[in-house]
């Protein structure tokens, strides 16, 4: 059957202390409403009605006409059930899934299986529980001979609901219909002067539906209220992510620290040591070393790769062979051929270095192709940037040998099999096979300090 969800994500998230909206705090790279919308169609949830309130603006600039995603104003938050029916339920058909924009670990599966044993139960709706240590603050499910009477909110409970464990996690599933017919008749005649939403249970059962309370793991049940369940939140997706690699056979040194986002692809016998950080789209081959502290985002690392201790990849490809850093920098749109080597302190951007280039040392090449078996010297610059404020580009044929220190001002070419000495400022192109010097020559005055 189809099914649309509903998201709450109105709240202010006051405990978060902060001037984002707290759904658009990040977790693990990605805003913690991301993961909830994500996981929520990846479990085959057609669309998301988002219900926006506070940062509204911000929240639907985030997701900028993502398909599938609905956005409908809550004005004032006057409780769950109102947010509820500020998502137009009138106009909703078949299942209902129910959740909140704050809960980013719940998996794809959870709200699958929650979907699943919405129908085996055939249920008119169903709560999905779980037992935690601590329930403070929970709303908690009570249970009478058994089965399922009704949860009771925090400030309503008496001393002994207080001790139950099994808590309401804030996702429901339920049918359009029961939500049509029942959620106009919730009140706010509670302590909070609010709408709850968990009156729907009350509600259903006296009519004589099918209500269950159908527990699930706790992970479903775990928000972000404030910066320190944001962080454990994050922690949680990092090791999540940690571990489903080395089951993949990837070797992390430290997984608690080490951190890799979800869509990250990394093939078995890569070794990852810690303080990484690899993001985005990022896919990575098989058996690569990736050192400390390096930085890699939205590149693809073909296998066998070394990139060395402090280096950044961003946008970028490398291929089979290559070795990067340490201490290197690669910015977008830049090519590391096979076997290349590109060593400490180097900056690329726009570079594209085929097989066998090596640059090791102290060097900037941008705007620039480089042929194969070219070696680049130390210090060596690719002058890209004039003063009227363009960038122009070099061509460095292949087997080239560029002496140290040598600036290239761009727009120009160097040939194959080229020979340039060190400390040239080259400003005119240089045929294949020749040799190009272009510096100061070397003046010699004898018994100069003598003469003085
Ligand atoms: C709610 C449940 C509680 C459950 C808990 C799980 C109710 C009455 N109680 O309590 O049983 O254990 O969630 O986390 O539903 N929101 C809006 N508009 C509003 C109010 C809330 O969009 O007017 C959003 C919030 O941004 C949040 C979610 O709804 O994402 C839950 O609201 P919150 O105030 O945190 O409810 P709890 O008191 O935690
Ligand atoms: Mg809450």
């Amino acid at each position: 059957m189809s099914s649309t969800a509903i998201v709450l994500a109105a709240g202010l998230g006051v405990r978060m202390k902060s001037n984002k909206p707290k759904v658009l705090h990040a977790a693990a790279g990605r805003p913690l409403i991301d993961h909830v919308v994500t996981n929520l169609m990846a479990s085959g949830v057609e669309t998301v009605r988002l219900v926006v309130g506070h940062g509204s603006d911000e929240v639907k600039k985030y997701f900028n006409g993502r398909s599938g995603v609905e956005f409908f104003l809550q004005k004032n938050q006057l409780g769950t059930a109102d947010a509820v029916k500020s998502a137009q339920v009138n106009s909703l058909t078949g299942i209902v899934v129910i959740g909140n924009g704050d809960h980013p670990l719940i998996k794809a599966e959870d709200y699958k299986d929650a979907l699943i044993a919405f129908e085996e139960n055939r249920c008119d709706l169903m709560v999905v529980s779980s037992v935690v240590r601590d329930p403070t603050s929970f709303g908690r499910i009570v249970r009478e001979s058994g089965k399922f009477a009704r949860i009771i909110e925090e400030k309503e409970a008496t001393e002994s609901e207080k001790k139950i464990h099994e808590i309401n996690s804030g996702l429901y599933v339920v049918k359009s219909d029961v939500l049509k017919k029942f959620l106009p008749l919730i009140e706010n005649k509670n302590k909070k002067k609010e709408y709850y939403l968990t009156d729907l249970v009350a509600l259903a059962l006296n009519a004589d539906l099918k209500v269950i309370a159908h527990r699930a793991k706790a992970r479903v049940s775990r928000g972000v209220n404030n910066q320190m369940e944001l962080a454990m939140a994050t922690r949680s997706l990092f090791m999540r992510k940690n571990k489903e690699l080395m089951e993949n056979g990837v070797t992390i040194i430290d997984p608690g620290n080490t951190y890799i986002e979800a869509q990250v692809a990394v093939g078995a016998g890569t070794t990852i040591y810690p303080g990484c950080f690899i993001q985005g789209s990022t896919v990575i081959g098989n058996d690569c070393v990736i050192e400390s502290h390096c930085q890699i985002q939205n590149s693809r690392i073909g296998n066998d790769v070394e990139i060395r201790w402090g280096s950044l990849v961003d946008q970028s490809e490398i291929q089979k062979g290559a070795r990067v850093g340490p201490y290197a920098r690669v910015r977008p749109e830049s090519l590391v051929g096979e076997n290349a080597h590109v060593g400490n302190f180097v900056e690329l951007k726009k570079a594209r270095l085929a097989e066998g280039v090596k640059a090791n040392h102290l060097t900037y090449l941008g705007d620039v192709e480089i042929g194969e078996n070219t070696n680049v010297g130390c210090g060596t610059i690719t002058c890209n940037y004039a003063v009227d404020k363009k960038k122009y580009k070099t061509h460095i044929g292949k087997n080239v040998f560029i002496g140290s220190d040598t600036q290239l001002i761009a727009p120009v070419s160097v040939g194959d099999n080229a020979v340039i000495g060190s400390g040239s400022t080259i400003t005119k192109d240089v045929p294949a096979n020749a040799l190009a010097v272009a510096r100061g020559r070397q003046f010699i005055k004898e018994n100069y300090k003598k003469d003085k």
